[in-house]
């Protein structure tokens, strides 16, 4: 099987990218990835020289290298590329409606040149929106996004819903809940609680700290991904959660006890600009047409990538010196407390 994966070089793709070289001995990647500043090649440094996988560098918006590369022929394309944090689109949304939005018509448009037999469009739980104390969105809940990202990622599965009905192009969409796991950007809450704790710095909490998100380990993620490529349905949507919904003053607790840290380090800070309260995804579609489950706790599974953190000091020390720097100063200031 001869797959595209666009975006392969962050977080959740490069999973994906070791899950299938581990799973599928005739699997055949190219991984194309503009290397934004969240786009890592460290994150592949051990399959780099696997004769099933290739890098090319280049954007999906570039129209003429998307369909060059199709030219090739491949069995399926899976999107994982976008700009993907949210406290980023709060600040300029532009990056976020060129990437996911246009970049995904550029995807769609030429998959459909080149009838490619199967396309993935990883999405996310925010399309939804928030919820309250109550209740778990399905796949037939209304689209409600509230921040940039999160209507750049609707706008994007509205065309993929589009090129379907319009052109039966055979594409399906994924809406996943929070992943967490090894490489993933320090600007995300857990990476960056632990990064932090580890270095002794305060942990910035947003807001009042009961903010719910439903956490998924990026292997079972992947797992779930790579089902879904195989034997999901075209046309259909598939929630994919963790049903692990944590508040973010737990998972802050959490980690400073795992690594023996002073609670103390946790710091109120400004709340985020219409923060969504609570995700909590209803995955019974998934589970019974495919038969997927997560399989790793919260609690191990969080043990496990402070673990990975600690032994990857070089992976993350070289990032956050890096242009991340001026993002973080600008996002979080000199951390002053809203409250003690
Ligand atoms: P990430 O920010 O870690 O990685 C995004 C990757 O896309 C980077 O390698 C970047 O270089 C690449 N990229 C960005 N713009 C590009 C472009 N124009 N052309 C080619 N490559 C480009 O993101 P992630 O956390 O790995 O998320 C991957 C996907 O999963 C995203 O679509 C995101 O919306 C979705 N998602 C993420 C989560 C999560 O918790 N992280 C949950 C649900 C869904
Ligand atoms: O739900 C899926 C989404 O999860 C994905 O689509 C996004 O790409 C991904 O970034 C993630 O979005 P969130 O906004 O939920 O993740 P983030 O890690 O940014 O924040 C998680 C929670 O932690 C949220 O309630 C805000 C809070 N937070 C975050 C940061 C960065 C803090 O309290 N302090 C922080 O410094």
């Amino acid at each position: 099987m001869r797959i595209l994966v666009t975006g392969g070089a962050g977080f959740i793709g490069s999973n994906f990218i070791r899950h299938l070289l581990a799973t599928e001995s005739a699997c055949h990647i190219v991984n194309l990835d503009k290397l934004t500043y969240a786009g890592n090649l460290e994150n592949l440094t051990d399959v780099e020289r696997d004769p099933r996988y290739r890098f090319v560098k280049g954007s999906i918006c570039n129209v003429q290298l998307v369909d060059e590369l199709l030219k090739e022929g491949f069995d399926a394309l899976i999107n994982f590329a976008a700009e993907s944090h949210v406290d980023r689109s709060i600040q300029d949304a532009r990056a976020f409606v060129e990437t996911n939005v246009l970049g995904t018509q550029i995807i769609l448009e030429a998959c459909r040149r080149h009838q490619v037999p199967r396309m993935v469009q990883v999405s996310t739980d925010e399309v939804y929106g928030s919820l309250g104390s109550f209740g778990r969105f399905t796949e037939e809940s209304s689209l409600r996004p509230n921040s940039p990202y999160a209507a750049s990622k609707a706008a994007a599965d509205l065309l993929v819903a589009a090129y379907f009905r319009t052109y039966g192009l055979p594409v399906i969409v994924t809406r996943s809940s929070n992943n967490y796991g090894p490489y993933q950007f320090p600007e995300k809450v857990i990476p960056l609680f632990i990064t932090n704790a580890l270095a002794d710095e305060p942990l910035p909490l947003y807001g009042d700290g009961l903010h719910v998100r439903d956490w998924l380990h990026v292997q079972d993620h992947c797992a779930a991904l790579a089902l879904i490529l195989k034997n999901g349905v075209s046309g259909e949507i598939y929630n994919i959660g963790g049903h692990c919904e944590r508040a973010n003053i737990d998972v802050a607790r959490l980690i400073l006890s795992t690594l023996g840290k002073p609670v103390t380090l946790i710091t109120r800070v400004k709340d985020r600009l219409g923060h969504d309260r609570r995700y909590a995804l209803d995955t019974s579609k998934l589970e019974q047409a495919l038969g997927w489950q997560p399989r790793r706790a919260f609690e191990t599974g969080l043990k496990e990538t402070v673990g990975w953190y600690g032994g990857h000091v070089t992976w993350w020390t070289r990032i956050k010196a890096g242009q991340y720097r001026e993002y973080y100063r600008q996002t979080y200031g000199d951390l002053s407390c809203v409250s003690p």
